[in-house]
């Protein structure tokens, strides 16, 4: 099938870029002329693990193309997708502007039959809105379809989400659009929903923010533990077993960021507000976020009693592993608030630095890992990579001017970090 997709970002590109692959013709259109010359160029602008590959090869086989002209991708295409941005504006509800400039954007160009997807995560009720937008602007009066097709994908393993979906959700005002939807998804060969728009667009938000949910969960269970001498990846593991509960997102660590939980969270607590609900539980997952870096600095602090002028080696900027995006990332907001009490940092992230680079002055970026704990006084982990579980851990400790390390992420054992001498002080454990 033709297909453009408007928004070429962590979802629009990736989304794109996995169509093509089984075999649809698709244009990715971005308003930002830098994005579109770079991809147009061979580079790629984000990091996820398979992407490049897979642009390449669609780009070259003729399947994938890139243009900053939103026209031209509704003209030559039978379904549009919208991938634009949902920031959240100061009060936590979201910020819609992206959106309906790009349904204005597609009604002017519309000339026959279009299929209009939403893959923008936006609050229920927001496809209405489209369909109203791109009626009233639309001058050649023809007929569409909206729908709502919320995108699941994880940052980080967005190639093989995309792939392999766990489900496909197609929210819908009336049967037309139905077979078509389902033949752009049915070489992914993954379980169909098909449902009105509204619910769709529930269930994005309402899965972002059980997910959410269960990270503070378990996090608030870490307290717990601290407290009473147990170990939260025990309790977890034990927990996990339970095929009600599932042992995935039961990671304590300092906290969930992200461009989309923390902006989805308030999004949905705004969204109950409007419709009268006052949404507490999920206000109370948002306090125990906030809460869980407060106290990983509180350890730190009371470890190091004044930071002024001391040295801290920080492994990890991104949000999580995988991935160079640091919108909302924990790790960056760590940094921020250790500058803040004087600290000097050194800092490393396998894919992230450049877009670190922006947000974090007077940091020193170091390119081997291993080289980060030079000089320094702690050592704090603050991303799940991986990689940093190969840190050379007895080249650290002669490293730092006192062995201490503080691990955001659980990655390593507290029993094997104390033997080989360091204060080890983690999460939950
Ligand atoms: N990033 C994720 O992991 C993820 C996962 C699921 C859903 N979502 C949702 O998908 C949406 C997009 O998120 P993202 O992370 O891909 O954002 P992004 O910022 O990476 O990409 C959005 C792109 O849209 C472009 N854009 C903005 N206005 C445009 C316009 N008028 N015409 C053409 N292009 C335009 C921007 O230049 C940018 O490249 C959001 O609603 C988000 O909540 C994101």
């Amino acid at each position: 099938m033709k297909l453009t997709i408007i928004g070429t970002g962590y979802v629009g590109l990736v989304t794109g870029t996995c169509f093509a692959e089984v075999g649809h013709h698709v244009i990715c259109v971005d308003n930002d002329p830098a994005k579109i010359t770079l991809l147009n160029s061979g580079g790629i602008p984000i990091y996820e693990p398979g992407l490049d590959e897979l642009v390449r090869k669609n780009t070259a086989d003729g399947r994938l193309r890139f243009t900053t002209n939103t026209g031209e991708g509704v003209e030559q295409s039978d379904v549009v997708f919208i991938a634009v941005p949902t920031p959240p504006l100061a009060d936590g509800s979201v910020d819609l502007s992206f959106i309906e400039k790009v349904a204005r954007e597609i009604a002017a160009a519309m000339t026959s039959y279009k299929i209009v997807v939403d893959k923008s995560t936006v609050p229920v009720q927001t496809g209405d809105k489209v369909a109203e937008t791109i009626k009233r602007y639309c001058k050649a009066k023809v007929e569409f379809d909206v729908v709502s097709n919320p995108e699941f994908l994880r940052e980080g393993f967005a190639v093989e989400d995309l792939m392999h979906p766990d489900r496909v959700v197609i929210g819908v005002r009336s049967q037309r659009p139905v077979p078509r939807m389902k033949e752009i998804y049915a070489p992914f060969k993954a379980p169909v929903i098909v449902t009105d728009i509204s619910s769709a667009e529930l269930i994005k938000h309402a899965s972002n923010s059980f997910l959410a949910l269960k990270i503070s969960y378990i996090n608030a269970i870490s307290v717990l533990c601290e407290a009473t001498g147990a170990n939260v990846q025990e309790v977890a593991s034990g927990m996990g077993m339970d095929d009600r509960i599932g042992r995935r997102f039961l990671n304590a660590s300092l906290g969930f960021g992200g461009s989309c939980f923390p902006k989805d969270l308030s999004a949905f607590i705004k969204i109950a507000e409007q419709v009268g609900y006052d949404f507490g539980l999920l206000k109370e997952v948002q306090r125990i976020n906030n809460e869980q870096m407060n106290r990983f600095l509180k350890k730190i602090l009371d470890t190091m009693w004044v930071l002024k002028d001391k040295k801290i080696g920080v492994l990890g900027l991104a949000f999580k592993q995988n991935t160079d995006d640091v919108r909302m990332s924990p790790a960056i907001e760590l940094c921020q608030r250790l500058q803040k009490e004087g600290a000097v940092l050194r800092v490393h992230d396998p894919k992230a630095m450049d877009k670190a680079k922006a947000l974090l002055k007077d940091t020193t970026f170091v390119d081997d890992l291993n080289e980060v704990a030079d000089g320094c006084d702690a050592l704090v982990i603050a991303t799940e990579w991986e990689e940093f579980k190969k840190l050379d851990l007895e080249r650290a400790r002669k490293a730092l001017t006192h062995p201490i390390l503080f691990d955001g992420r659980n990655l390593f054992d507290p029993k094997q970090m104390e033997a080989l001498g360091f204060i080890y002080k983690s999460i939950g454990r």
